[in-house]
């Protein structure tokens, strides 16, 4: 399936498939889309909620490795440690990975041989990248994927529901449900009521939040009221 390099309205890079009529992050701006779902409704409220030393997530979608990167910069930048763990069945193509621009646009080319490195360090064993960043990427389908490892915060990151609604069911929430400590948290862009609705019946208790621009609302749900 052909992919495209994209240029969104934040100027940042993404990747398009046309032939699923689907991008990997919003056109109304990648960076802008990835730092207000997944790093400040999910990750910095995770941090100041959770009484956990270490931040352990699970990505569903590595693609351009965006998240990841925004991820690693927070931790540097708090000193947190997090424990990063990522599935992806279709890796972006080296060609492609030198034209994402997240680094010089995150005004951090310091970094760039170090997303590169998130790129290419090998799959399924855990990668020290930083002092504080753990890497563990795994090369398989959601629905197949299996860990005991407890998480507590999901980064769910898969195309949309139109494109994909096998990924958006209530089975596929209840994996996710089950992969969470209590006081876990999942964060997703997807508002859509069919989503809602299987978030609810794995058993999450879904908050609807203000979205980036072009997005009325997106999803933060959880596991517990009081997050414990
Ligand atoms: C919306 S993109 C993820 C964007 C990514 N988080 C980023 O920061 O660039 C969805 C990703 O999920 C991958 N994917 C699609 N179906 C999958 C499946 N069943 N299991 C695992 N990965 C899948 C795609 O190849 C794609 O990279």
């Amino acid at each position: 399936m052909e992919r495209k390099i994209i240029i969104t309205e934040d100027g940042s890079n993404s990747i398009s498939i046309p032939e699923l009529n689907v991008t990997y992050h919003s056109v109304h701006g990648a960076i802008l889309e990835s730092k207000h779902i997944f790093i400040e409704k999910g990750l910095l409220y995770q941090i100041n909620q959770s009484t956990s030393k270490q931040i352990n997530i699970f990505e569903m979608g590595f693609g351009t490795g965006l998240n990841a990167l925004l991820t690693l910069i927070e931790s540097e930048r708090l000193g947190q440690k997090i424990y990063y763990e990522t599935i992806e069945l279709f890796p972006v193509e080296n060609s492609q990975i030198k034209l994402l621009n997240y680094c010089e646009l995150l005004q951090r080319n310091d970094l760039q041989k170090t997303f590169e490195q998130l790129h290419h360090c090998d799959w399924e064993k855990e990668i020290k990248i930083s002092e504080t960043f753990y890497l563990h990427k795994t090369k398989e389908t959601l629905q197949n994927y299996k860990t005991s490892a407890p998480r507590n915060l999901i980064y769910f990151d898969a195309f949309d529901p139109n494109a994909q609604p096998e990924l958006w069911t209530e089975e596929i929430f209840k994996k996710m449900f089950s992969m969470l400590e209590p006081g876990g948290l999942l964060v997703t862009y997807s508002s859509k009521g069919t989503v809602r609705r299987a978030m609810r019946s794995a058993g999450f208790i879904v908050e609807k939040l203000p979205g980036p621009p072009g997005k009325r609302e997106i999803i933060r749900c959880r596991t517990t009221i009081n997050g414990k």
